[in-house]
């Protein structure tokens, strides 16, 4: 093996958390039900797939296309204003300590994330050197669980499928990177997936890895 790719929201950093804030806000204002359990569907799918998961139980009148992006600003807007309050503090020393040991050892880290957001969060959090290469919600045209933001990831860093592991917290992602072709490593929300095929339950577990 020669690269890890990583999603960002839910591995990295928590702003799964910010996602669900951000949500929950829309879909209470207007007035449908939205709990984590549907939150845990969104994760690694797009913003406009989520937004479409939500409204499976809107009852209201069909809403244009106009208003749907308009929905989707208003999410975005308010996740922006947490992810404004972010430091390097929001990186865990274990996250840090353990991109630092692999690339120590030779490894290749690239980030593989559905978000648009992925750069300003990166920024944030004082982390955009800690890879090689970043494919995320700005150069792919379909999202988890479709291949193409992990395979970007590993044309990107110049590295086959099959000699990078993915590491990630969503189905959708674990699935992509079945599909891309990748060892698929399960944390958080996605240990409990049969298809990831090494589950861990503590970031530095990646190093025993190696
Ligand atoms: C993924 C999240 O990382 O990014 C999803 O897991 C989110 O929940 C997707 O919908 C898109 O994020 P953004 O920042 O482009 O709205
Ligand atoms: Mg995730």
């Amino acid at each position: 093996m020669k690269a890890f790719i990583f999603d960002l929201d839910g591995v990295l950093v928590f702003t799964d958390q910010f996602h669900y804030e951000a949500w929950k806000e829309l879909a209470d204002q207007m007035g449908i039900y939205f709990d984590k359990e549907i939150n845990n569907r969104l994760r690694g799918v797009s913003r406009a797939e989520s937004l479409e998961i939500i409204l499976e139980r809107y009852g209201g009148p069909q809403l244009s296309r106009q208003k749907k992006a308009e929905l989707m600003e208003q999410k975005n807007r308010s996740y922006r204003k947490l992810l404004a309050g972010m430091t390097p503090l929001d990186v865990s020393a274990e996250v840090r300590e353990t991109l630092a040991g692999l690339r120590e050892k030779g490894y290749k880290l690239a980030l593989g994330s559905s978000s648009k957001n992925a750069r300003f969060i990166l920024e944030r959090v004082a982390l955009t050197g800690a890879f090689d290469a970043i494919s995320d919600g700005n150069n792919i045209t379909h999202s988890k669980p479709d291949p193409e933001v992990f395979v970007k990831a590993g044309e990107y860093l110049g590295v086959c499928p099959q000699e990078c592991y993915v590491v990630e917290d969503a189905r959708a992602g674990i699935d992509a990177a079945k599909a891309a072709g990748m060892k698929a490593v399960g944390i958080g929300e996605a240990s409990g997936y049969e298809k990831a095929d090494v589950k861990i339950g503590h970031f530095s577990e990646l190093l025993e890895l190696t």
